[in-house]
C-alpha cells in the first residue's frame, strides 16, 4: 500500500518549495536529511525542488519560463545512453592497454559522465563545488545504491570540493584520468543548451579552470581529457596528444608524465 503524500514547504533563500512524495522508508529519510541539509541555502534565484520516488525535479523561471529537470542516476533512458560502448568519452578516459581504472571528475554537475564511466568499469570520484548540485547528486547516488545494490554505483563517490584545492592536497598520480567538463561559453548564434545545463548555468560557474587544468596536468597519473565544444579553442592554447570528437563536442585528450 502507498504511504500517503508529504509535503514540505520552505520559504525564503534559494529553495522556497521542497515536496516530498516518497513511498519507501528509506526514500523518505534519504530525503527527509536532503532537506535539513539544504534549507539553509541561498541562490540568486528561486528554486522548487520536488523529491520523488526516482530523484529530483529542480525548476526555476529563466527569461519568464518555468524550466524543469528531472534527474535520476537510474533513469532508464539515461542507462540506455550510458550502456553504448564506442562514445568518445569512454574513448578519451581509457587506453588499449586497459591501463586507466580510476577516474578524478574534476567538475561533476549531474555526474552524466561519471555515470557512463562507472558504467563501463572506471572507479569515478566526482568532485562539485556547488552546496545544492552536490547535496541533490549525493541524495541520488545513495539512492541509486538502494535500489540497485549491485549496479555500477558503488563505483562513485562524491565529495563537496573545490577541485583546485583538492588538487592542491594531492600526489600526482592519485587517479590515473583527471577528467574536466567546465561549462560551456554561450553564444547567442548557438542553440539552447538542454535544461539540465541552463539550470546549471543558473546555479553555478566554472572556477580557476584555467588554473585547474595546469595544476591537473601535474596531478594526473595518466592523462587529463577535457571536454570542448566542437569548434571551440583548446584550454589555455595548449594542444591536446589526441581528440576524439562527436558531432557537436570534442574530448582533448593530454597525456601526462607519471605512466
Ligand atoms: C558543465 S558542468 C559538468 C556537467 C557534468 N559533466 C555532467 O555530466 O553532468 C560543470 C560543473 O563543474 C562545477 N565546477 C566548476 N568549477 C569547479 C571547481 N573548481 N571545483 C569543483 N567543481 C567545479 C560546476 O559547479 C558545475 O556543476
Amino acid at each position: 500500500m502507498r504511504n500517503p503524500r508529504i509535503t514540505s514547504r520552505y520559504y525564503g533563500g534559494l529553495i522556497r518549495m521542497i515536496k516530498i512524495a516518497n513511498h519507501c522508508h528509506y526514500h523518505k529519510v534519504l530525503a527527509r536529511t536532503l532537506i535539513e541539509r539544504i534549507a539553509g541555502f541561498h541562490c540568486h534565484d528561486e528554486f522548487t525542488l520536488k523529491i520523488d520516488d526516482h530523484g529530483i525535479t529542480l525548476c526555476t523561471r529563466i527569461e519568464k519560463q518555468q524550466t524543469c529537470f528531472t534527474h535520476s542516476l537510474t533513469d532508464p533512458a539515461l542507462l540506455r545512453r550510458a550502456q553504448q560502448k564506442n562514445q568518445a568519452l569512454l574513448r578519451a578516459c581509457s587506453n588499449k592497454k586497459k591501463t586507466i581504472s580510476t577516474v578524478a571528475d574534476l567538475t561533476a554537475g549531474w555526474g552524466k559522465d561519471s555515470l557512463m564511466l562507472a558504467f563501463h568499469g572506471q572507479q569515478v570520484l566526482l568532485l562539485e563545488q556547488n552546496p545544492l548540485i552536490f547535496e541533490c547528486m549525493h541524495f541520488l547516488i545513495e539512492l541509486a545504491r538502494y535500489e540497485q545494490p549491485d549496479g555500477c554505483y558503488q563505483q562513485m563517490q562524491i565529495l563537496h570540493e573545490n577541485s583546485l584545492d583538492y588538487l592542491q592536497n594531492r600526489d600526482p598520480g592519485f587517479a590515473d584520468c583527471l577528467y574536466l567538463d567546465p561549462m560551456f561559453p554561450s553564444h547567442k548564434s548557438s542553440a539552447k543548451p538542454g535544461k539540465d545545463l541552463q539550470i546549471l548555468q543558473r546555479l553555478t560557474e566554472n572556477q580557476d579552470i584555467e588554473e585547474l587544468f595546469e595544476l591537473a596536468r601535474q596531478r594526473a597519473g595518466q592523462r587529463v581529457v577535457v571536454k570542448r565544444p566542437l569548434h571551440a579553442d583548446r584550454l589555455c592554447g595548449s594542444k591536446p596528444d589526441i581528440v576524439y570528437a562527436e558531432k557537436t563536442i570534442r574530448f582533448d585528450v593530454y597525456l601526462t608524465r607519471q605512466v
